[in-house]
């Protein structure tokens, strides 16, 4: 395999060509300490409070797509072969400012201004998508952005009003788009890239089969996907990842299909990514993914990395658990498929080898008669870590429930399969009487902690009465599910 030095990328206007990027080096310190575009604001460095929002462009199946991303946790080196937007692209030439900057003026929408930046790129994202939003769309697409002093109704209003002061169809970013597309694709010659200091080496892969090899030559490299969680571990914890390997530039690893009953998930493939594939499938998913951190992270953190890191508190094992999701591992060449349940085997190990990776997930399409919900208890609604969450699936036939699923996270080390519970429910008719009994086995299989997020008892008894709800929610008894009034 041969391979190059260094990493290539369009900051804005220009064409970037870098050497010696090491793997640690996030993009927010490549703006604001060799850069000097000190718009992009450093506020937490953890992926929470939007204040360093830029827009990544790629080529992707689709053509070239920009997405809002955190660049305090997002590293330099996954840059490469992207177009990089910062608040300094916005206004004109001539200094007049852009849209969404002057209808934050217009409304009202700065007080200290130290989040502004960052609020205008997520606006501005959100714009180009959707260029007259609901109330509802502005508030998703800031749920990544924290502004501790203006409130949010004055920006709300500014980015409801953006298009009348001018059109996406005008702005540069469109008016450029074959360009900068013509540009990013003579920026590639599909050859790997290792970059860096020898003692801080970061390595992108020239495509899936390389960065098979890649990890079966460097098994303990720390593999970087969206890097939600990989970049606390720099900003947070001075924790040494190199050798580091990149996988976010891998197409085939964010491929989503259906097919033969199975949706079947790339374990590269972002929250976004996933999103609209999950609604149709599994349309009680949908409100699920939207509580997943914020925009940024959701365009950042992928689905594969969430599992991979074996998380007990991780958004997506419970609920897919609970749908019957199976994982495939790969190590070279070798595949092997496993229950998603059995990869968490206790707090901080997983069923992974050196040299191992998540490839796929495969979820099978609910079944006849199948009642599936997804539940995420936390102290906000939105950019929050769940103290518990809930994947439920029961299968009622002839009103007797012949097939369960039940996962929590929050609930012990790992997300746990609630075995009793399921058992107590299969055989039984629909009813309350047998959720109440199942509720009351929960303690056989789980003996939760108490943290900072939630004491063991809150958490015991609040699984315990998601089943109910579940039940509750699901009971068409009367017709049409009911819809408990419950965040
Ligand atoms: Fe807060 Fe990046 S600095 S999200
Ligand atoms: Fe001060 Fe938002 S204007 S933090």
């Amino acid at each position: 395999m041969t391979q190059r030095s260094e990493i290539r990328f369009i900051l804005n206007g220009r064409d970037i060509s870098l050497s010696d990027v090491a793997a640690d080096r996030t993009l927010l310190d490549f703006l604001r300490l060799d850069r000097r575009l000190t718009g992009t604001k450093e506020g937490c460095a953890e992926g929470d409070c939007g204040a360093c929002t830029v827009l990544v462009g790629r080529l992707t199946d689709n053509g070239l797509a920009y997405a809002p991303v955190n660049a305090c946790i997002r590293f330099l080196a996954s840059v490469n072969g992207c177009h990089v937007v910062t608040v300094e692209h916005l206004a004109g030439q001539d200094g007049r400012l852009h849209p969404v900057q002057q209808a934050m003026v217009d409304h009202h929408g700065s007080q200290c201004g130290f989040c502004t930046p960052g609020i205008v790129m997520a606006l501005y994202a959100l714009w180009m998508e959707v260029p007259e939003p609901t109330e509802a769309e502005v508030e998703t697409a800031l749920q990544g952005n924290l502004c501790r002093c203006t409130g949010y109704s004055p920006i709300i209003r500014a980015a409801i009003a953006v298009s009348r002061y001018g059109s996406p169809a005008a702005d540069p970013i469109h008016r450029e788009r074959e360009a900068i597309t013509a540009r990013l694709r003579a920026l590639s010659d599909g050859r790997r890239i290792v970059t860096g200091p020898a003692d801080n080496q970061s390595i992108l892969p020239a495509d899936l089969d390389d960065f098979a090899a890649c990890l079966a030559e460097n098994p303990n490299a720390t593999i970087v996907a969206g890097a939600t969680d990989v970049g606390l571990w720099v900003t947070k914890f001075l924790r040494p990842i190199a050798p580091a390997i990149f996988t976010g530039h891998l197409d085939e690893m964010k491929r989503i299909t259906l097919a033969d009953g199975m949706l079947r998930i790339g374990s590269g493939a972002s929250y976004s990514d996933c999103q609209d594939h999950l609604a149709r499938a599994f349309p009680h998913l949908e409100a699920y993914w939207k509580r997943i951190a914020g925009w940024q992270v959701r365009n950042m953190g992928t689905v594969g990395g969430n599992i991979a890191n074996g998380s007990p508190i991780g958004d997506t094992p419970p609920v897919l658990i609970a749908l019957g999701a199976e994982i495939t591992l790969r190590h070279g060449a070798t595949r092997r498929a496993i229950p998603l349940e059995d990869f968490f085997i206790v707090y901080g190990r997983q069923d992974r080898t050196p040299g191992e990776f998540v490839e796929e997930i495969a979820v099978p399409l609910p079944g006849q008669g199948q009642r599936d919900a997804a539940y995420k208890i936390s102290k906000r609604r939105d950019e929050d870590i769940s103290s518990v969450a809930a994947g439920i699936s029961v299968t009622v036939s002839n009103g007797v429930i012949s097939a369960c699923r039940i996962a929590f996270g929050g609930m012990a080390g790992t997300p746990k399969r609630a075995l009793a519970a399921e058992e107590a429910l299969i055989g039984q008719p629909w009813c309350e009487g047998a959720f109440t009994a199942a509720a009351a086995l929960l303690p056989q299989n789980f003996t939760p902690l108490s943290d900072w997020r939630a004491s063991a008892d809150y958490r015991m008894l609040t699984a315990q009465n998601l089943l109910l709800r579940f039940f509750l929610e699901h009971d068409d008894a009367g017709g049409e599910p009911v819809r408990l009034a419950v965040a």
